[in-house]
């Protein structure tokens, strides 16, 4: 390798420093900081299992969800039959919560895997209508199915869910029109996971969020079809950068102009840590402890 290629491939923890300190400016260190501190975690309990909610606080009044004392759940949580509890991201709940899910829908999650998400929506389901979960990965795909099978009613889970392994960008050549809620929940930087690993800071390049940007435009062009008229679809992601976010939003609103309809989303008056941005709302950890998590509510018209 030459001595030139050498020096610039191991320069991506400064390039990386420089594209989000010009994109957050003065807010940059303290959400850096927040971005190295420990995460916080939300618990869904599933209520076909046997957990008991005594004592927790409930997460903003949602469904299932409450927050978090993760050390003495985790104990209680092993060798259950049924998965009693699930761990995720507080606003990344919201993603699966702003679809809102009512029985008898027919529910598209497109990027499923390991599975949160999809629990949030069969629940919502109520054992009625049907959820199909996808994922490319096989590997993840085996963690979904079980996630899935393990939490949800034997009779339910054969009978109305599906969990499929195809590409969500090509989803469209397949079926057209299909569900009437679809949630995106596409892959992404995942700028706190660059930064907690060295490696993966130290091959940061711009070219990755340009070219996942263009995979997430992909997809979301897809699922768009592939959503009935009068359908919901939530677009979200994990990332920090604008390009991964209201710009594939805003892709969508010039393919599809007068189709689309930016939906703005109702969370309950206390859960106010969620930032406005032009087509979607993003949750950042500086500011409420969740996130980074970017979510968009899409409604189809005719
Ligand atoms: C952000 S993760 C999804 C997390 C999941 N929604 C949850 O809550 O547990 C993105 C997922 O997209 C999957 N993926 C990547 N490319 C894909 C593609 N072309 N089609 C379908 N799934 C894909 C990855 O395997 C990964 O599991």
């Amino acid at each position: 390798m030459g001595k030139d290629r050498k020096k610039k491939k191991g320069n991506g923890a400064a390039l990386f420093e420089e594209y989000y300190s010009e994109l957050y400016q003065e807010r940059w260190p303290t959400l850096k900081e927040a971005l190295l501190a420990p995460k916080e975690h939300t618990l869904l309990i599933n209520p076909y299992g046997d957990f008991k909610e005594e004592g927790l606080e409930s997460f903003y009044g949602y469904d299932h969800l409450y927050k978090l004392k993760e050390e003495i759940l985790r104990e209680e949580a092993n060798d259950e039959e049924k998965l009693p509890v699930y761990f995720l991201d507080g606003a990344s709940a919201l993603a699966p919560l702003c679809l809102d899910v009512q029985t008898g829908d027919r529910v598209l999650d497109l990027c499923a895997a390991p599975g949160g998400k999809s629990l949030i929506l069969a629940y919502a389901l109520k054992e009625s209508g049907s959820l199909t979960a996808n994922d490319k990965s096989e590997n993840r795909r085996f963690r979904l199915h079980s996630v899935l099978k393990r939490s949800l009613p034997e009779s339910f889970f054969q009978e109305s869910v599906r969990v499929t392994g195809f590409d969500a960008s090509a989803w469209c050549l397949h079926e057209k029109e299909a569900y009437n809620k679809i949630l995106l929940d596409a892959p992404c930087s995942s700028e706190r996971h660059v930064l907690e690993s060295p490696e993966h800071l130290k091959e940061w390049r711009i070219g990755r969020t340009k070219r996942l940007a263009t995979l997430q435009w992909s997809m979301l062009a897809s699922a768009w079809l592939v959503l009935e008229t009068g359908g919901r679809l939530v677009y979200s992601t994990c990332s920090l950068s604008p390009m991964e976010n209201d710009g594939v939003v805003k892709k969508l609103i010039k393919k599809f102009g007068e189709s689309v309809e930016v939906l703005t989303p109702h969370f309950p008056s206390d859960l106010n840590c969620g930032e406005a941005s032009e087509y979607g709302t993003l949750f950042l950890p500086d500011k409420g402890g969740m996130g980074p998590f970017y979510l968009s509510i899409l409604h189809k018209k005719s």
